[in-house]
C-alpha cells in the first residue's frame, strides 16, 4: 500500500498521539498515525525532545514537544527509564496543560488521545478532563497476556527458582519454559521494571480501548483469554502492511544495501539486526562474527553504533572480516531488506516490530532474544507459529552456523519457508476488504468516530 496517506480530505476530527521516545514505540505509533490520518482523522503528535521524531517526514501532521523541563539527569535514558516513570507528577501536570491548551484551540475538536501502553500515566491525566484515551500495545497479544499475569508468575516463585528448573513448563503457560519467564528480567513484582508493568496492564484495563500492531490469524489461540484479561473494545491491525516503518527512522539507512543485495542469489542472504537496543558483549559479537563466516552463506549485518558493550563500532573484528560474503551497516531500511528477494532468513533479536516486519513479508527467522517480550515472542514463533528456529542456548560459533545452514541449504528450510508463506498470505487477506484486519481498522475508524 501507499506509504504517503492522501492529504486533500476534509478533516473534522482530531486524534492527539503520544509515542513513548524509542525506536520499538515510535514506528508503529507512527504507522497507527499515518493510518487514522488516511481514514481522515487531523493528527497532532506529542513528543519529547529526547529522541524527538523527524517532524518534516510528516508535513501532514501538527507537532508538539512536552515533558522539555526535565533536568538533564531525568530525560528518557533507557538505565533510568523504569525509576523514571515511577515520579510522573511533573509529567502529567506537563500533559494536563497541554491537553487543555489543544482542547481550547482553533483545531478540529479532539476526539481522543492515543498513548503508547507504558505511559500508564497519561490515563488518569485524560480522565481529569474527561478525554477518552486508547492505549497502543506495541508488543504481541501473547506478551501482553504473559505480562498481565506478573503478580501470579511471581506469587508462584518462578521469578526465582534456581538454574536447575529452567528447561520445566510454566504451568499457567503450557508454551512457555521457565527460562522464558525468567529471561523477561524481573525478579520479583516489587521491582521498579515490574511496577511499571503492572501500572501499565492497571491503566491499559481502564483505557478505552486497546491497539495491536497484529493480526487475528497470528495468535487465534491467544485472543481467548484477552476479554477476561483486558474487558476493553480491542483491535489487531498489522501496520507493516499498511505503512512501512522507515519514515520514523531516528538514524539514518545506509541507502547502498540494495545494489548489493541486487548482486546476491534469490533467497541466500542472512539478514542480521538486533533492533535499536540490545547489546552484546565482546565475546558473544565474535560468535556471531564467526558463526556468520563459518555459514559459508551472504550475509547482512546491521552493526548500531553502542551495539557491543564497552565498544564504539567494530574495532573488535578480526582483520579481513567480513570478507568477500558479508556487509556490515549501521542501519538499514529493514523493510526493504526483508521485501527483498535475495533475503532468505531473518536472524532478529525478536523485538515485536522486527518479528511482525518478516512475518509481513514471508521471512523465515532465527530467533534470538534478550530481554522483556523478546524471550515470549521467539518462543511462539519457533513453537507456534513455527516460522522460526529459537537459538535458545547463547550464542555459539558452530550453532549459529549449523542453525543458519539449516534453514538456507537443507531441506527443514523448506518445510519453515512455505508456513512463513502461508502466514504472510494470511496477512495478506487480512487486510482485504472483509478481512479480519480490514474489519478491524473500520471498527476503530468508526469508534473513535463515536467517541
Ligand atoms: C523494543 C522491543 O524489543 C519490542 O519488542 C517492543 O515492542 C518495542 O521496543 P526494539 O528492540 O528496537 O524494540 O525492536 P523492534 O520492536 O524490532 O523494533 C525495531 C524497529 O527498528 C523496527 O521497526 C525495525 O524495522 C527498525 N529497524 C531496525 C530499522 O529501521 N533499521 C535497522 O537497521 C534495524
Amino acid at each position: 500500500m501507499e506509504n504517503q496517506p492522501e492529504t486533500t480530505v476534509r478533516r473534522h476530527r482530531r486524534i492527539i498521539m503520544f509515542p513513548l521516545p524509542f525506536q520499538g514505540h515510535i514506528n508503529p505509533m507512527f504507522q497507527l498515525a499515518n493510518l487514522l490520518y488516511s481514514k481522515g482523522f487531523s493528527i497532532t503528535i506529542l513528543h519529547t525532545n529526547f529522541n524527538a521524531p523527524k517532524t518534516s517526514n510528516y508535513p501532514h501532521f501538527t507537532f508538539k514537544s512536552i515533558l522539555d523541563n526535565d533536568p538533564e539527569n531525568r530525560r528518557f535514558l533507557l538505565a533510568d527509564f523504569a525509576q523514571d516513570f515511577i515520579h510522573t507528577q511533573d509529567h502529567a501536570d506537563a500533559l494536563r496543560h497541554e491537553l487543555k491548551l489543544l482542547a481550547s484551540g482553533k483545531d478540529e475538536p479532539v476526539s481522543c488521545l492515543i498513548t503508547d501502553a507504558l505511559w500508564h500515566f497519561t490515563q488518569s491525566v485524560a480522565d481529569s478532563l474527561n478525554l477518552p484515551r486508547l492505549v497502543l500495545r506495541t508488543t504481541s497479544v501473547h506478551s501482553t497476556i504473559v505480562y498481565s499475569s506478573i503478580p501470579l508468575l511471581d506469587a508462584r516463585g518462578y521469578f526465582t527458582l534456581d538454574d536447575s528448573h529452567l528447561e520445566e513448563q510454566v504451568v499457567e503457560f503450557p508454551l512457555l519454559k521457565v527460562k522464558d519467564v525468567k529471561k523477561i528480567g524481573i525478579k520479583s513484582s516489587k521491582d521498579p521494571y515490574a511496577e511499571l508493568i503492572g501500572n501499565m496492564v492497571k491503566q491499559t484495563k481502564t483505557s478505552s480501548g486497546i491497539i495491536w500492531n497484529s493480526f487475528k490469524e497470528l495468535e487465534e489461540t491467544e485472543l481467548d483469554r484477552v476479554p477476561h484479561d483486558f474487558p476493553v473494545p480491542r483491535f489487531l491491525i498489522p501496520f507493516p502492511k499498511y505503512f512501512k516503518a522507515s519514515s520514523s527512522s531516528l538514524l539514518e539507512q545506509d541507502r547502498t544495501i540494495v545494489p548489493w543485495l541486487d548482486q546476491q542469489p534469490t533467497k541466500s542472504v542472512v539478514y542480521v539486526s538486533f533492533g535499536s537496543l540490545s547489546q552484546v558483549e565482546e565475546k558473544e559479537f565474535l560468535e556471531i562474527a564467526h558463526g556468520l563466516v563459518y555459514s559459508k552463506q551472504p550475509f547482512l549485518w546491521v552493526v548500531r553504533m553502542g551495539f557491543i558493550k564497552n565498544s564504539t563500532w567494530l574495532e573488535s573484528l578480526p582483520k579481513g572480516f567480513p570478507g568477500e560474503r558479508g556487509r556490515v551497516v549501521e542501519w538499514a531500511a529493514q523493510h526493504e531488506v526483508l521485501a527483498h528477494e535475495a533475503t532468505g532468513v531473518f536472524w532478529t533479536h525478536s523485538g515485536w516490530n522486527s518479528t511482525l516486519e518478516s512475518i509481513c513479508e514471508g521471512v523465515p527467522m532465527i530467533c534470538s532474544s534478550f530481554w522483556g517480550d523478546q524471550p515470549l515472542d521467539a518462543r511462539y514463533m519457533s513453537d507456534v507459529s513455527r516460522v522460526g528456529v529459537y537459538l535458545e542456548n547463547g550464542l555459539q560459533r558452530e550453532e549459529i552456523a549449523s542453525v543458519i545452514r539449516r534453514i538456507l541449504v537443507d531441506e527443514e528450510g523448506d518445510e519453515i519457508r512455505e508456513r512463513a508463506r502461508v502466514l504472510k498470505q494470511k496477512a495478506d487477506e487480512s487486510v482485504m476488504k472483509g478481512g479480519t484486519s480490514s474489519e478491524s481498522v473500520e471498527t476503530l475508524v468508526d469508534y473513535i468516530s463515536s467517541l
